[in-house]
């Protein structure tokens, strides 16, 4: 990146001026080697916000996206062993069965990955469409994770259709679910939210890495963040390892810090 004279003698970055297609973007991301935490897998977020701050835009995150947001979202799966998402942002954005190009999935089977990564859903009610493509027809049978004292009768609904892992009470334990997901051979997680699993992610310090697209556009209200819960009173230390432009569109890497 160039360096910028201030005025103060400080200096800001220029975004370098290459132009690369948003495949590349995704090839850059996906190929960026990525350290194994103790005992669980690498977790990425990857979220879409307006440039003022806004997660969704008539209660959908969809709405904030472009073509190439899209292509990346897509990309991001492409280089992911699990799907991590919140029920409500699986009910609320009509999650479907992972589907991946041609070309992605043999990356994949060269990487000696299988063919699609598993989609898993954290649910407490376990209010789920079972009848919806995303149960009936998905490649890999979906995972969804949920507590130990969820309704009986629910979950053995769930289990006709899922690989349930229940652990916690309340609740999931999702420090221990991840760990659970690390020990069935899960190196890399793409969380793709909602805000409130975001949150409980970043309060357990699992936030390792942040893939941002900021819309432009100013949505105004008081739609929700990214990430939402009890602040950090240590915020987690982020280093911006990439950032790209289409259309106005800006998509950003961050890196914890120390890594
Ligand atoms: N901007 C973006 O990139 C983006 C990305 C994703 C979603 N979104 C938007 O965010 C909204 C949804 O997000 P959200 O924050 O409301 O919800 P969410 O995080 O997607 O899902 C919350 C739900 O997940 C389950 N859950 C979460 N933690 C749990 C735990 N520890 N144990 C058991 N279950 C747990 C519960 O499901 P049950 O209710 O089934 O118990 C809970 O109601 C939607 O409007 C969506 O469009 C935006």
């Amino acid at each position: 990146m160039d360096r910028v004279g201030g005025e103060e003698g400080g200096t800001v970055r220029l975004i370098p001026p290459e132009r690369v297609r948003p495949v590349d973007l995704v090839d850059i991301v996906g190929a960026t080697a990525r350290p194994e935490p103790e005992g669980r897998p690498w977790i990425f977020l990857a979220m879409i916000q307006s440039a003022d701050g806004a997660a969704v835009l008539d209660g959908r995150a969809g709405g904030l996206g472009n073509d190439a947001d899209r292509r990346l979202f897509l990309g991001l799966r492409g280089i992911a062993d699990v799907v991590l998402a919140g029920a409500e942002t699986v009910r609320v954005e009509g999650y479907g069965p992972v589907r991946l190009s041609d070309d992605v999935r043999a990356a994949r089977r060269r990487r000696g990955k299988s063919e699609f990564p598993r989609l898993a859903v954290v649910s407490r009610s376990l209010h789920l469409a079972w009848q919806s493509p995303l149960f009936v027809e998905s490649a890999e049978k979906p995972i969804v994770i949920t507590a130990e004292d969820a309704d009986r009768e629910a979950l053995e609904r769930a289990r006709r259709r899922a690989d349930v892992i229940a652990i916690g009470h309340g609740g999931a334990d999702l420090v221990a679910a991840l760990r659970q997901l690390r020990r069935r051979g899960a190196n890399v997680v793409d969380c793709e939210g909602g805000p409130a699993l975001n949150g409980q992610l970043l309060a357990a310090g699992m936030v390792d890495e942040l893939v941002l697209t900021v819309a432009p556009v100013l949505v105004g209200g008081g739609a929700t963040r990214i990430i939402r819960g009890p602040a950090q009173h240590a915020p987690r230390q982020m280093r911006l390892t990439h950032a790209a432009e289409e259309d106005g569109f800006l998509f950003l890497r961050y890196v914890r810090r120390g890594v």
